[in-house]
């Protein structure tokens, strides 16, 4: 009752410091994330502006397209958006995943899985990506193949043919060890200097040292490890957005 309450509380108050867009697309029930990650995405956003950091936007895990409409919104108008995802039921977490990971994709296996805000749970859409197409139109964009791209399938098939151009913001919102390991090699080298990465389930580990030294979200903290030697990130770890 107490976290419910206390959740309540900083989502609102975590809600006043977004963009009109991003408040619709959450109201519009388009995005799993909550309002302090929307904002530290769109914090991410400004910067890359702001350094005018060369390169595009991309998006490992689109799922219903919210996060995505907030970048493709808001990235300058030289760039272009790139949004990977299978489009379709998430594949199962590996062994390298913990028993949360498992027993989260054994409900949504089951076919019992509930959306958000009780909406039928996107990975059960008969069409998803021509849903996350109509969420695009919904917010005045066009997924034309060239400014906005969407690929469908797996990221071990569609990465490797994904070219090597310039990256200035990639976000990695894929959930388990396998897929977020992946797409942090591949991304991580196209990132320009002055980058952004904002893989969602790492902020806190991004953020260490933190105030109490814990990090959450095992299986992407152990992938990103594994992912610093093979991808040569010897930089220290700093907060990005810094705290409130
Ligand atoms: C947490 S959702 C993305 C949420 C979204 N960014 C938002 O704003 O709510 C994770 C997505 O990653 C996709 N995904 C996970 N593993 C994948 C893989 N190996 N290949 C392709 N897509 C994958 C899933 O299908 C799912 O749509």
């Amino acid at each position: 009752m107490l976290s419910t309450v206390k959740r309540l509380v900083v989502d609102t108050y975590q809600q006043q410091h977004l963009s009109d867009v991003a408040r619709r697309v959450a109201r519009a029930r388009m995005t799993y994330l909550r309002p302090a990650k929307l904002r530290n995405l769109e914090a991410c956003l400004r910067r890359i502006e702001a350094d005018a950091v060369p390169g595009d936007c991309l998006e490992f895990g689109v799922a219903l397209g919210g996060s995505a409409i907030i970048a493709a919104t808001q990235m300058g108008a030289e760039r272009s958006f790139v949004g990977y995802d299978l489009f379709g039921l998430i594949p199962p977490p590996s062994e390298r995943d913990d028993d949360r990971a498992h027993a989260r994709y054994a409900v949504i296996a089951s076919g019992r899985s509930e959306g958000i805000g009780g909406d039928r749970y996107y990975g059960y859409e008969p069409d998803l990506l021509a849903k996350v197409r109509f969420n695009f139109a919904a917010f005045g964009l066009e997924v034309d193949g060239r400014k906005i791209r969407l690929v469908p399938g797996f990221f071990a098939d569609t990465l490797p043919l994904a070219g090597d151009g310039a990256v200035a913001f990639a976000h990695i919102d894929c959930d388990w060890y396998d897929p977020v390991l992946l797409c942090l090699e591949h991304s991580y080298r196209r990132l320009s200097r002055g980058r952004v990465h904002h893989p969602r389930r790492l902020q806190r580990l991004w953020r260490l040292p933190s105030r109490n030294g814990r990090v959450r979200g095992a299986a992407c903290r152990s992938a990103t490890r594994r992912c610093h030697p093979q991808c040569g990130i010897h930089e220290g770890l700093r907060p990005f957005p810094p705290r409130d």
